[in-house]
């Protein structure tokens, strides 16, 4: 059947690069400062900090494209999810060179060799840095210049609060830039999704209030618009299933009910019983503390309660945040969608 919602599902995909980022012209801006810097000589340590689906990678690669455009140094980006040794970092940056790598396994000092033959500098973006094997894997490549006479840049992604108290403790005193990307609020989570539903959807089959609907639920989980994004997917896709020719409010309700009861089967399987009915709960309020969920659970005791929310942040199936409120600061709990 033809759709009629659906125009282009390529633009929802997470490998998408929107040509226009919008409101993140300053962390753009800062950014490419930095790799400038690095073109004039200046060294290049720079992290990057924030929350799942606040535009970190998409920046970082949109960055890279015109960086290597313009001042002829290389970046090569690497995601540490896929490859996290110092080796299999090293052979991915000679991969992208264009060296042709021998079959037999070769050690790093060979691979660094062949690298030098043809760049003395260049950059690394490191995506998913927390996930790097070696802990002094960032120190090496900070001290590249002195140690194997190749001089690398990096700038590493991370959405690991304490990062760099994680890494070499020599490292942070290297540091020339920390960078932190706030999460979106609901208006600018409206106007990225609403950009998106324009080149994936037919004109006429979305408005401002399932735009608007979509973004209120993306900012109740920290601003992450990769969740709004494919919510609104998902929405168009139920409308069209049901041979519709707009998405109503009642297609985004069914799509959130999915997405949150996938999310929370594939997340708690290993949970208890009480302690899945704790994430529900905390899933059914928008920020609750630690008495709202006590107050949901009851009869079961408020210790009770409490011991298993110590348990799910452990297993990091759940988040804390401290937030500022007219009686004074408060903590609040989230599902630790992983997105
Ligand atoms: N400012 C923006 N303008 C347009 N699209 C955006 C913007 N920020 C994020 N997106 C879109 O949201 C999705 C998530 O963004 P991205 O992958 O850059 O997040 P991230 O911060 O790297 O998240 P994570 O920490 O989980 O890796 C992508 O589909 C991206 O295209
Ligand atoms: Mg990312």
């Amino acid at each position: 059947m033809e759709s009629s919602i659906l125009r282009n599902s390529e633009v929802f995909e997470d490998s998408y690069l929107p040509s226009d980022i919008l409101h993140r012209e300053k962390e753009i801006k800062d950014l490419s400062s930095e790799l400038e810097m690095f073109s004039r000589s200046y060294p290049l340590r720079a992290v990057v900090y924030g929350p799942p689906g606040t535009g970190k990678t998409t920046v970082a690669k949109y960055i890279m494209q015109s960086f290597s455009n313009y001042h002829g140094i290389k970046s090569i980006y690497v995601n540490s999810l896929l490859s996290n040794s110092k080796l299999s970092i090293l052979s991915g940056v000679a991969d992208s060179l264009g060296i042709m790598m021998p079959r037999r396994g070769i050690g790093s000092d060979e691979i660094i060799s062949r690298i030098k033959e043809k760049e003395k500098r260049l950059v690394i973006i490191i995506d998913e840095a927390d996930s790097l094997k070696e802990k002094d894997f960032l120190y090496y490549i900070a001290k590249s210049k002195e140690t194997i006479g190749l001089e690398m840049g990096f700038v590493a992604i991370t959405n690991v609060p304490g990062f760099l108290s994680l890494t070499d403790a020599r490292l942070p005193a290297l540091i020339t830039k920390r960078m932190e990307f706030k999460p979106y609020s609901p208006s600018e989570i409206r106007d990225i999704i609403l950009e998106r539903a324009k080149k994936g959807l037919m004109p006429g089959t979305f408005n401002e209030e399932i735009i608007g609907k979509i973004a209120g639920f993306a900012a109740r989980h920290l601003g992450n618009v990769r969740l709004a994004i494919y919510l609104l997917l998902l929405s168009a896709k139920k409308a069209d299933r049901d041979g519709k020719n707009a998405i109503s409010l009642e297609d985004v309700d069914r799509a959130k009910e999915d997405l949150v009861s996938s999310m929370l089967s594939k997340t708690i399987t290993k949970l208890s019983e009480d302690e899945k009915k704790v994430m529900e709960s905390i899933e059914s309020m928008s920020f609750p503390t630690s008495s709202d969920i006590e107050k949901r659970m009851e009869p079961m005791a408020s210790r009770t309660v409490r011991d298993h929310i110590k348990t799910l942040i452990g297993k990091e199936y759940i988040l804390s945040d401290d937030i500022m409120t007219k009686e004074g600061k408060k903590r609040v709990f989230r599902v630790n969608y992983k997105f």
